[in-house]
């Protein structure tokens, strides 16, 4: 019930400052920073938001070290990307400079997402 909570309550925040900086674009007609917003959105609340119903409808899964664990890879890898693309697209790094840190965070999330696919396998 505690992963579910975390997933909810951590997609709310991620939802709040996706759509502070969608108001920030849509008001100063600024786009530069649309793909970052996109998936402070999506792999932020979107994404939580659909692992916190389904740890809340499936409780078995709740109540595993695979749910910790996914909370935590999908937390710190979206965290770690997100910071990455901020840096990214408002200039101060390169591409080049997006390695290793955020290939390493797409690697927490598509971790996250095999400990949360199995999960689903054995106990849903
Ligand atoms: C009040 C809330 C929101 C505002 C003011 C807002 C504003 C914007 C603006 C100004 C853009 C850029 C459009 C352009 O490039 O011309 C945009 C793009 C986008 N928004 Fe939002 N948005 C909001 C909420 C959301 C939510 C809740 C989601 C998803 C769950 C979302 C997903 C997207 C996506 C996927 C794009 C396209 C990004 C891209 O083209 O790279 N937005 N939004
Ligand atoms: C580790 C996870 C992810 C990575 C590395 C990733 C990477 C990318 C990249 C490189 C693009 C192209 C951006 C561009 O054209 O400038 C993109 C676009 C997009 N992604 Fe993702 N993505 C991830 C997760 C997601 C998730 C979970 C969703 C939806 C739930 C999503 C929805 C979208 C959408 C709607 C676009 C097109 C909007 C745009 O142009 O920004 N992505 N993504």
């Amino acid at each position: 019930m505690q992963i579910s909570r975390n997933f909810l309550v951590i997609g709310v925040v991620f939802l709040l400052s996706g759509i502070g900086l969608g108001m920030y674009m849509a008001g100063s007609g600024d786009t530069a920073l649309a793909p970052l917003h996109a998936h402070i959105n999506l792999l932020g609340f979107t994404l939580m938001t659909v692992f916190g119903l389904v740890y809340r409808v499936i409780p078995a899964m709740a109540a595993t070290g695979l749910a910790r664990a996914h909370f935590w890879l999908h937390a710190a890898g979206s965290v770690m990307l997100l910071g990455m693309l901020a840096l990214l697209l408002s200039g101060r790094i390169t591409e080049a400079g997006m390695v290793p840190v955020a290939p390493f965070a797409e690697l927490l999330v598509l971790l996250g997402v095999v400990t949360f696919g199995w999960n689903l396998w054995r106990n849903a």
